[in-house]
């Protein structure tokens, strides 16, 4: 007989830093179809994805922007290492769907009504992108950094805020899933060491590669 509960086991937990949260299974299926249908319609303009230019060299990741436009050091309304052209601002949807994410997050719940990101970076990881230990560090709020995923799993590493370098946490990071870093944890390295080749859910979305969308609260004006 067919039942409710899915197949899928429960997936451990890893203990995290204070502040750091992992909810695995936070966006539906139908939801995370929605977002990557948006993250198309970004794509298409007023600016189209690119790869940041770090030190000189593309990053593997793709990237487009909402509400405020990174380049390495530096938030701008206009993408200024592109067409520049203004970015779109975060749309109110995705500001609620922040706040639910501090909700659903032990230890933000106070935040959440109160959280207002207007910055959000969209990043396209194909299967062979990577992404090497940073900090977020271009905005001024200590306000927490909510981090969504969808389509194929990837090999997250969560650091401290110190060093690039150990102790860290390795954790995977699934279709649906939501990572929150704030507090003690804002500063914190993090970065991923490896996208999972063909482990999309059906219905994400995405049959390969793999999106993630952060949202962020600059500070600036
Ligand atoms: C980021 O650090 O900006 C993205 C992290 C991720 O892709 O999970
Ligand atoms: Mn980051």
């Amino acid at each position: 007989m067919e039942s409710l509960f899915g197949d899928e086991p429960c997936r451990p937990t890893v203990a995290l830093p204070p502040g750091a949260h992992h909810v695995p299974g936070f966006l539906t299926l139908e939801q995370q179809r929605w977002l990557v249908d948006r993250f198309h319609a970004w794509g298409r303009g007023p600016v189209p994805p690119r790869y940041p230019r770090v030190g000189g060299h593309p990053m593997s990741v793709q990237s487009v922007c909402l509400g405020w436009h990174w380049t390495p050091g530096r938030l701008t309304r206009e993408a200024i290492d592109q067409n520049g052209e203004r970015v779109p601002p975060v749309p109110d949807w995705m500001v609620r769907l922040g706040q639910r994410a501090l909700l659903a997050a032990d230890g933000y719940e106070e935040l959440a009504s109160a959280y207002q990101p207007d910055c959000a970076l969209v990043n396209y990881y194909d299967d062979d992108a990577r992404m090497g230990m940073h900090q977020d560090k271009d905005e001024r709020s200590p306000a927490p950094v909510v981090s969504i995923s969808i389509g194929n799993s990837c090999r997250f590493r969560f650091g401290n805020t110190e060093t690039r370098n150990k102790p860290w946490v390795d954790l995977e990071l699934r279709s649906g899933d939501l990572f929150v870093f704030g507090g003690p944890s804002r500063m914190a390295f993090h970065g991923v060491t490896k996208v999972i080749p063909g482990t999309a859910p059906a219905g994400c979305g995405l049959t390969t590669g793999r999106v993630n969308i952060t949202l962020r609260v600059t500070g600036l004006a």
